[in-house]
């Protein structure tokens, strides 16, 4: 039977609003990061004053307000349609932004109610969503809130001083637990203190205030530290951009104080903040990875790459909506290990370097560190003076050969490693030998009757070598 012709019909078929929402939630921000994306939109319009508020009243409500040049209210509802604007439009060298969602993404992946508050031309404009509405109605229901509610949201008499300036706030928070509340705000402020850093610092500074607490720039290199070692800055065109990669190589524990050091270890240790540092128009989106091209291992641990980018190779490296992963593509995967590989010929192994820097001058070890293409060995240095000096006093070098062993055999390596990282300043290895001891050493030899070279080389080793001038014109 011939099946008879029906022409083409079609019907809009809605998503369940609700379900949507829930599922645009998780998305994956966390409260650092979606605060940070609201940030943005404060740089791009130019603020020079940020403050961000969290208040009781008696829920939970945050409030960021900012001074830039804020919206009509055209604007404000243009703001906070969903993907506003198209993620291939070319944006101003200074806009941190890129889908047209940051706003909506980020407060949403927080709260259940944002009110977006505008001043602009003498007149504040303001647009609200809430999911409980969208979801029970089931429709995109902007909401204009009425005058009094306006009145009643933290910093709005602040906005309403400013001459131009936009204020987001934040209510039906229901992302975190009030008890958490603390290490949060502390969390933010360190997260906001990185990525801004460079907004932080400077001559042309904006200010940005937690709670009324100004934050201070982290600059992840400690560039202003005589021991870290800073690349040359390369410039490269890639697609018609420019690349800037500059390596930086941080100071060794022994170098710098315990404070110092824990600074810059950050929250996720060394170990975890090693890698490249990619900043977009000069805020820093991305940090603490290699992108698979070398493994982070400890050796790599001080070394921190910082990759400037503009805002318009989004697309080549991958960004995500939230900004915070990249997946580079081929072509700039192959600069980044041209980049690596060059470092690392300069010798960026400060780790491994330190035995080697003693032997540069004419420290005599104690340790020699022997590695060949099949093994890597650590094994006492039989040529030392004061090793010579015992076998010459003992009728048993068999003996002490034998003790020798066990110690090169038995040097208890993963334990070394693991204190190491855990808290390189509790150990104090230092301490084991006194100057005195030291120095009641160095007449013994000279009462034996040894030659004064072989004193010299005595003080030579790593014993010695740092305190010479006492020992010199000790007798
Ligand atoms: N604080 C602000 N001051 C002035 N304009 C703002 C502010 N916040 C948002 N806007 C306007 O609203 C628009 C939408 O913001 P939204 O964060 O949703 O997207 P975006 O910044 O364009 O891109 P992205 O999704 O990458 O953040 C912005 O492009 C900007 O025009
Ligand atoms: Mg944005």
């Amino acid at each position: 039977m011939a099946v008879g012709t029906v022409g083409m019909t079609r019907e809009i078929v809605n998503p369940s609003l609700g379900n949507f929402i829930s599922s645009l939630r998780d998305v994956g921000y966390t409260f650092e990061i979606a605060v940070a994306d609201i940030l943005d939109n404060s740089i791009s319009a130019c603020a020079k004053n940020i403050s961000i508020y969290a208040v009781h009243q008696p829920d939970l409500v945050f409030a960021m307000l900012d001074d830039g040049i804020g919206l009509v209210e055209e604007g404000v509802r243009e703001a906070m349609r969903l993907a506003a604007k198209n993620p291939a439009d070319e944006r101003s060298a200074n806009d941190l932004g890129r889908f047209g969602l940051g706003l909506k993404t980020a407060s949403f992946s927080q709260c259940r109610n944002l009110t977006l508050v505008s001043k602009k031309d003498g007149r504040i404009s303001a647009r609200q969503w809430d999911l409980d509405v969208l979801t029970e109605r089931n429709e995109w229901l902007l909401i204009t809130p009425a005058t009094d509610e306006l009145e009643s949201l933290p910093l709005f008499k602040e906005l309403n001083s400013l001459e131009t300036g936009t204020l987001v706030v934040w209510r039906k928070v229901d992302r975190y637990e009030q008890d958490s509340f603390i290490t949060e705000i502390s969390k933010l402020k360190k997260h906001l203190s990185l990525v801004f850093h460079r907004f932080l610092e400077g001559r042309n500074r904006i200010k940005i205030s937690v709670n009324q607490d100004d934050l201070k720039p982290f600059n992840p290199f400690n560039p202003d530290n005589n021991a870290t070692q800073i690349g040359t800055a390369t410039k490269t065109k890639l697609f018609g951009s420019d690349v800037v990669i500059q390596a930086f190589i941080l100071p060794h524990h022994s170098k710098i104080s315990q404070q110092e050091f824990e600074r810059f270890a950050t929250e996720e240790g060394y170990t975890r903040s090693q890698g490249f540092y990619l900043y977009r128009a000069n805020r820093l989106l991305i940090w603490g990875t290699w992108w698979g091209i070398l493994k982070a291992i400890d050796s790599y641990k001080l070394v921190r790459i910082a990759v400037d980018i503009g805002n318009d190779q989004d697309r080549l490296w991958g960004i995500d909506i939230k900004k915070s992963t990249a997946k580079p593509a081929p072509e700039i995967r192959k600069l980044l290990a041209t980049a690596v590989a060059q470092a690392k010929e300069k010798g960026w192994k400060v780790y491994k370097q330190r035995g080697s820097k003693i032997s540069d001058s004419k420290v005599i070890k104690f340790w020699n560190v022997v590695v060949t293409a099949n093994e890597t060995k650590f094994s006492l240095n039989k040529k030392h003076p004061l090793f010579s000096a015992v076998c010459r006093l003992s009728d048993n070098t068999e003996m002490l050969d034998a003790y020798l062993a066990g110690i090169e055999k038995y040097i208890p390596l993963d334990a070394i490693l693991s204190y190491l990282q855990e808290n390189p300043f509790h150990i104090k290895q230092e301490s084991s030998i006194s100057d005195e001891e030291l120095c009641k050493i160095i007449d013994k030899l000279r009462e034996s009757g040894v030659s004064e070279d072989f004193i010299n080389s005595v003080l030579d080793t790593e014993l010695f070598n740092d305190k010479r001038g006492s020992f010199d014109n000790a007798s």
